[in-house]
């Protein structure tokens, strides 16, 4: 039974609102802010899909909701790459490799990548968007033959930013994917990529049927706005597209309201979306 209050609400083990113990089995620094961790489960999977998060917490700190960057698995492992960006965040960059965290999740709803076999995707990634929709873009490359086209566009401040160097240099040598990518400014730093915000790339892609492709576009608030016109631009309709937004959450599960808009609980009812289902709300992008 809760103890915390007189809800009386029965609370089970494996319940939404009680974290389990996770090990960080290895962490990687990538960019100034931002580390790659990997966390272990003790005898199960986190039986998550690709675009779910989960809530990370640090006993006496807090809890924090994280996207999940690793593809399903039956694997105990799960990936995250955390930005750090104040008290919880911070407090799990000082993590040293045996340390435990909590898990509660995986939450919220996840790329329907079943409802996308037999179709192009075209990912659109900015900054830390990347970090989900690897999920799915692994997903998609270990099930390579049940997509047809599968283009990825990636796009940072800059070059010093990146996210994830090794696998993009993998994916821009497969002949099977086509991966592009830009920065928004050198920054003095050594870079003969593409110069320009992330829809300077889509005019560089060619016969992207808008009828049979789908376009998963997760990244900073300021980039759905301007992707989204070019995506109508190409002639992509609203069912065609698909966002995972970010909002302020608490609990994750339904509860708490910090992430309600209108009659959409965030955590539950997303984080991803079609478009068409959310394009009326104005708070939504
Ligand atoms: C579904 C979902 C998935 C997420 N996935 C990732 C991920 O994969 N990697 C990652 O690094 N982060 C992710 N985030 C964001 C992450 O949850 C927040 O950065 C984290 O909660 C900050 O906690 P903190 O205690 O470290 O910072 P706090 O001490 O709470 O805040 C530090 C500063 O950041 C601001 N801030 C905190 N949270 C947010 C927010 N959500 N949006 C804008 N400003 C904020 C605060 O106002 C404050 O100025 C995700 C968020 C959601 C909702
Ligand atoms: S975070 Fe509590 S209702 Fe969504």
């Amino acid at each position: 039974m809760c103890e915390d209050c007189t809800c009386g609400e029965e609370i089970q083990k494996n319940s939404i609102y009680l974290p389990e113990v996770a090990e960080l089995v290895s962490k990687k620094k990538m960019t100034d802010i931002d580390s790659f961790f990997e966390f272990e489960l003790k005898g199960h999977s986190l039986g998550h899909l690709p675009g779910q998060f989960a809530e990370i917490s640090i006993p006496g700190i807090g809890e924090a909701p994280i996207s999940i960057s690793s593809p399903p698995s039956d694997d105990n492992k799960f990936e995250m790459v955390i930005r750090n960006i104040g008290s919880v965040t911070n407090a799990i960059h000082s993590l040293n490799v045996g340390d435990k965290v909590g898990i509660r999740g995986p939450f919220g709803t996840s790329f329907p990548m079943n409802n996308l076999r037999g179709k192009n995707l075209l990912f659109v990634t900015g900054g830390i968007g990347l970090v989900p929709a690897r999920s799915a873009i692994l997903y998609a490359l270990q099930n390579r033959a049940d997509y047809k086209d599968i283009t990825i566009l990636f796009g940072c401040k800059e070059p010093g930013q990146r996210l994830f160097t090794d696998e993009i240099e993998e994916w821009k040598n497969r002949n099977d994917i086509t991966f592009l990518e830009t920065v928004d400014t050198c920054n003095g730093e050594k870079w003969e990529g593409n110069v320009g915000v992330i829809t300077t790339l889509l005019p560089k892609l060619k016969n992207i049927d808008p009828l049979e492709t789908y376009a998963i576009v997760v990244g900073p608030p300021i980039m759905y706005k301007y992707v989204i016109m070019s995506l109508h631009d190409m002639d992509f309709s609203d069912k065609k597209i698909i966002v995972s937004l970010e909002r302020r959450m608490k609990c994750g599960v339904g509860k708490c309201g910090h992430c309600q808009m209108d009659n959409i609980y965030v955590c539950q009812d997303g984080a991803v979306f079609y478009y068409d289902d959310i394009k009326h709300l104005k708070e939504a992008l």
